[in-house]
């Protein structure tokens, strides 16, 4: 009788400590920033099915040619040949790499074929989880894709951070149309993981990304670069003056702020104010300028308020990038 007493007087103790543990597993903040895009890597990797250890091929391991695997995998062949890389590879190969077909990136398949399709720990499979990323990674650079676009693949913040090739490119099959990524459009490979600017897409003012006109890669070179942020050109200004020629002056008249980074002013992925503008006008003119020759307090009646009347800065200082006119020292005119 006493035990059960014990029991029964625990229960509520119990029903509590469920309640907290719930309510904490519910209520802890998601994972921000930096973390998250980390958070997401692991947790998918960790899902991946178990499976033996990999151990990469054997000392002795020989190749036995892209013929043998076709019994077994003619079909995964077939799709593959349908590829750029494939028709390369299979039609017309250039180099001894080349020449290796499915082995030039699963490694020599002999203990795979061998054992009838057994020791796949001896094979570069690619799967998430399955062998190193930089082993993964490795395969595809060299050799084969370490100029041009993937000079600074090394130490860039993608490949530091354990991206995978196989994140953003499709191998075997041709998913979209140029460049075998793993999405139909190079944005939706991005916002995979840069969910914060997938959002930023959203805003009323943006540029044409979601329109298709142009693409993350427009401005980033996904492969890395030597410059910040893996921008394509050497700055900020360089890259938006490759499609907004006519910022570039030279001008009679500059406007210091903008000669020094367009985003001063405007947040490139999207904003919730016209034109991409980080703050609104006057608020934004007024972040640097101070009441001078004329007053630019707002919303003060004893002032002179016509000068914000309308958020109404750029109605009189219209040619705020700069001015060539003789007396448009203020970018009136
Ligand atoms: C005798 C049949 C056979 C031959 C020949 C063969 N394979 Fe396989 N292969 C298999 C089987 C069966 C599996 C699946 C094993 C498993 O999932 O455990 C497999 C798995 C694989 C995988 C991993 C796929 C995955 O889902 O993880 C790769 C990559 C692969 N083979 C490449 C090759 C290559 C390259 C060759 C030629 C050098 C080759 N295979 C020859 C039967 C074969
Ligand atoms: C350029 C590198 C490359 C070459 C060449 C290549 N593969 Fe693959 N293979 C991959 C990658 C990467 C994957 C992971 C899936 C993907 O990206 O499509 C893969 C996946 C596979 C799989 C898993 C199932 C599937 O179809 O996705 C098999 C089986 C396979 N390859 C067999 C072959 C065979 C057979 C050949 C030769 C005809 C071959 N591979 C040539 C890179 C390559
Ligand atoms: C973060 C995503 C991402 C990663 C990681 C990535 N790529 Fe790319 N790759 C792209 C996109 C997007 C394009 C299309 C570029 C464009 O639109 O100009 C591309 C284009 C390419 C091209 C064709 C363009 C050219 O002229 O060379 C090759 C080849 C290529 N990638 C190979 C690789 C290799 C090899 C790796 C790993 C070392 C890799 N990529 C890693 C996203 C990625
Ligand atoms: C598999 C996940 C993944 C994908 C897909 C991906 N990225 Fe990233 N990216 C990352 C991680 C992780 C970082 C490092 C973030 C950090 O340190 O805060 C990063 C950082 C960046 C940075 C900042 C670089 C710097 O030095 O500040 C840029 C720009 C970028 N990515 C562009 C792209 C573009 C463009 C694409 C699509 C072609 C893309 N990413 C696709 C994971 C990814
Ligand atoms: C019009 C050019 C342009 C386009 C298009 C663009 N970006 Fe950017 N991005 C920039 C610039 C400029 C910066 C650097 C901002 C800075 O220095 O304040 C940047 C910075 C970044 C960063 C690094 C942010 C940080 O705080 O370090 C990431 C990540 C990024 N962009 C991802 C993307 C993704 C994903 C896309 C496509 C959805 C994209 N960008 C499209 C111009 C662009
Ligand atoms: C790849 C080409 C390209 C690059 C690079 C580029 N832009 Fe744009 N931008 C566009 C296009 C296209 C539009 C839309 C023009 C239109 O609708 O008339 C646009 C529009 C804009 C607008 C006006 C938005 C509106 O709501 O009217 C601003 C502001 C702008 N871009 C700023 C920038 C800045 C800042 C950079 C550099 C970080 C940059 N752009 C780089 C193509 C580009
Ligand atoms: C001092 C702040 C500031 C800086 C810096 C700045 N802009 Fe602007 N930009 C503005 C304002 C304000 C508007 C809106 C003008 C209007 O509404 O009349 C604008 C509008 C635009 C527009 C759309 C209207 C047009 O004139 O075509 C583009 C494109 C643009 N800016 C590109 C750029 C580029 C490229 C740079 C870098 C070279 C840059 N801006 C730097 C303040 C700035
Ligand atoms: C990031 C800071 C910054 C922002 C934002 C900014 N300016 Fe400027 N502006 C400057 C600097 C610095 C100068 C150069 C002052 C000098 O040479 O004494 C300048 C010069 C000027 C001048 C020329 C007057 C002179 O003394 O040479 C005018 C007019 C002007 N800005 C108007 C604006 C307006 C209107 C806006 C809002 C659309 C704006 N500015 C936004 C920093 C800024
Ligand atoms: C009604 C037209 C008008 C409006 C609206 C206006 N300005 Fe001006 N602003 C001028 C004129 C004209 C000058 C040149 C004054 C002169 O020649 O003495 C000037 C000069 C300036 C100067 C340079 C003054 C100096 O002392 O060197 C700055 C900075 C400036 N304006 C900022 C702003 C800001 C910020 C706003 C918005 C709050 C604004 N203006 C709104 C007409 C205007």
């Amino acid at each position: 009788m006493k035990k059960r007493d014990t029991v029964v007087a625990l229960l509520p103790l119990l029903a509590v400590a469920l309640l907290v543990g719930w309510a904490c597993s519910r209520f802890s903040p998601p994972p921000s920033g930096s973390e998250a895009l980390h958070a997401q890597e692991t947790s998918a990797a960790s899902t991946a099915a178990p499976r033996p250890r990999w151990t990469g091929s054997p000392p002795n391991a020989k190749y036995v040619g892209s013929e043998s695997c076709l019994t077994c995998h003619d079909e995964s062949a077939q799709r593959f040949h349908k590829t750029k890389m494939g028709r390369i590879m299979s039609v017309n190969p250039r180099t001894g790499q080349e020449r290796r077909g499915c082995e030039s990136c699963h490694g020599p398949g002999g203990s795979h074929v061998d054992t009838e399709g057994g020791a796949i720990e001896t094979l570069i499979t690619f799967k998430k989880g399955a062998e190193p990323v930089e082993v993964q990674n490795t395969t595809c650079v060299n050799g084969c894709h370490e100029k041009g676009e993937h000079t600074f693949w090394r130490g860039s913040t993608h490949e530091s951070r354990g991206v995978a090739c196989v994140s953003c490119h499709k191998v075997m099959e041709s998913v979209s149309d140029r460049y075998n990524l793993t999405k139909p459009t190079a944005m939706e490979v991005c916002s995979q993981c840069h969910q914060t600017r997938r959002a930023q897409l959203q805003r009323s003012s943006h540029m044409p990304l979601r329109e298709g006109k142009i693409s993350c890669s427009d401005c980033h070179n996904p492969h890395g670069t030597a410059t910040q942020a893996m921008l394509r050109e050497d700055s900020v200004n360089e890259n938006c003056y490759t499609c907004h020629a006519e910022k570039r002056g030279p001008f009679l008249w500059e406007h210091a702020p903008v000669i020094e980074s367009c985003t001063n002013c405007h947040e490139p992925h999207g904003s919730t104010n016209a034109r991409l503008l980080k703050v609104r006008i006057p608020r934004l003119c007024q972040q640097c300028h101070v009441e001078t020759r004329h007053p630019t307090n707002p919303y003060d009646p004893t002032t002179g308020s016509r000068y914000v009347i309308n958020r109404g800065c750029t109605n009189c200082h219209q040619k705020i990038h700069g001015s060539n006119h003789p007396s448009g020292f203020a970018f009136t005119n």
